[in-house]
């Protein structure tokens, strides 16, 4: 069965509680348990990773390679200057999502600018935790 990464980035773990008017309020448990589902329901095997830090997200990154087809990565604040986690996914060459949340496009000026988007294929933003359902079924039409 194909394997899926879905990494959550800083801050992640306080959803549900964190600015619930931009983020919603599921929890980013609800989240995991509805991607899992999903990944139950059309045979994809779905493990997730959420930290805080920089550097354990590009270990991550890189332990995946060889084991997971498909990365779906919501990188948080890191989508706006990572140059370390660009550089991860682009050097993995497993192929990756973004998704957000919000629709960072129509946030401040500083959020509109993704360094992580060129090396995906491409950018999911502004549709809620539906955003991960879409990446997982996108990611399994291809594989
Ligand atoms: C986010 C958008 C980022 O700008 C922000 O820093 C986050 C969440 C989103 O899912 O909408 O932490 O990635």
């Amino acid at each position: 069965m194909e394997k899926i990464l879905v990494i959550n980035g800083p801050n992640l773990n306080l959803l549900g509680k964190r600015e619930p008017e931009i983020y919603g309020h599921e929890t980013l448990e609800d989240i995991v348990k509805k991607v899992t589902e999903k990944g139950r329901e059309i045979e994809i095997l779905v493990d997730f990773f959420q930290s805080n830090h920089e550097g354990a997200i590009i270990d991550e990154i890189q332990q995946g390679i060889g084991v997971f087809d498909f990365l779906i990565i919501n990188p948080g604040a890191h989508t706006h200057y990572s140059i370390g986690i660009r550089d991860a996914i682009k050097g993995s060459g497993i192929p990756t999502i973004e998704v957000h949340l919000s629709n960072i496009h129509s946030r401040e000026d500083f959020r509109k600018t993704s360094v992580i988007a060129p090396v995906c294929v491409g950018q999911i933003s502004g549709l809620g935790s539906m955003g991960y359902l879409l990446a997982l079924e996108y990611a399994k039409a291809q594989l």
